[in-house]
């Protein structure tokens, strides 16, 4: 059974001491939720503080990004090992705005999910088109394009997140409609590849402007697991109308 998952992607946002107000307003609030899983997604600098608050309850702490080698000569770069190390249980891979700005590509963050997955990480992978992709009719050609690039992968470990680029931080979300399309197109092209069983159980998240108005309208499509929330789960306010909107769901 599949159970619904709410993110939170701050991105590049928030000092440590913002941080750490934020999240003792989420665990005020959210405490006794069991029905979904939490998760918040910091910046690097301010992991180490907030899982110290996080801890011991039901919000789960991830990473927004790692290398894929476990120590070495990487200037800058953060090793799965140390986002092991300071509480993560997920990670971000492949967001669109590591691969815009960062140059990432496929290849890479192929290799940075399977080490995800062999340091007891959830890579949360992401796939989505551009507009032009879209208005193209492109977007089932790049969305299966992105999918046969994670080869070798076990989708059984991992957590699936459909972001249109053209919905992200624009206002514009997709609608429950057009999200459920190709959110199903990914399930069925799971199942092909893999098998029914590995596309039941994976959770296929929505991202892109989701947010307290949405949320309930896109979750409740059958193959739509959840969100990866960018600027609505910057406001305490917002992101726990949230959770208690997916929860009664
Ligand atoms: P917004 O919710 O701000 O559109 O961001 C979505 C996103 O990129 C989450 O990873």
């Amino acid at each position: 059974m599949r159970r619904y998952l709410i993110a939170g992607n701050w991105k590049m946002n928030k000092t440590i001491k913002e941080a750490c107000e934020l999240v003792n307003k989420l665990v005020a609030e959210l405490k006794d939720i069991k029905e979904i899983d939490i998760a918040i997604f910091p910046p690097f600098t301010a992991l180490s503080e907030t899982y110290k608050i996080i801890k011991e309850t039901n919000i789960s702490l991830g990473a927004q990004n790692m290398w894929y080698e476990p120590k070495g000569a990487y200037t800058g770069e953060t090793s799965p090992a140390f986002i092991v190390d300071v509480g993560c249980k997920y990670v971000i891979v492949g967001h669109s705005e590591r691969r815009k700005y960062f140059q990432e590509k496929d290849e890479l963050i192929n290799r940075k999910v399977k080490s995800a997955i062999e340091w007891n990480l959830i890579p949360i992978v992401c796939v989505g088109e551009t507009l032009e992709q879209r208005e193209k009719g492109e977007t089932n050609k790049v969305i299966e394009y992105e999918i046969n690039e994670l080869d070798g992968i076990d989708f059984s470990k991992i957590v699936l997140a459909y972001e249109p680029i053209w919905a992200i931080g624009t206002g514009k979300t997709a609608t429950p409609e057009t999200a459920e399309e190709t959110h199903k197109f990914i399930r069925d092209l799971i199942q092909k590849k893999y098998s029914p069983e590995i596309a039941s159980n994976l959770c296929i998240l929505y991202g892109g402007s989701a947010k307290p108005d949405n949320i309930e309208a896109l979750i409740r499509k059958p193959d739509i697991d959840g969100a990866l929330v960018g600027g609505a789960s910057l406001e305490a306010n917002s992101f726990i109308e949230m959770i208690k909107k997916a929860r009664s769901v």
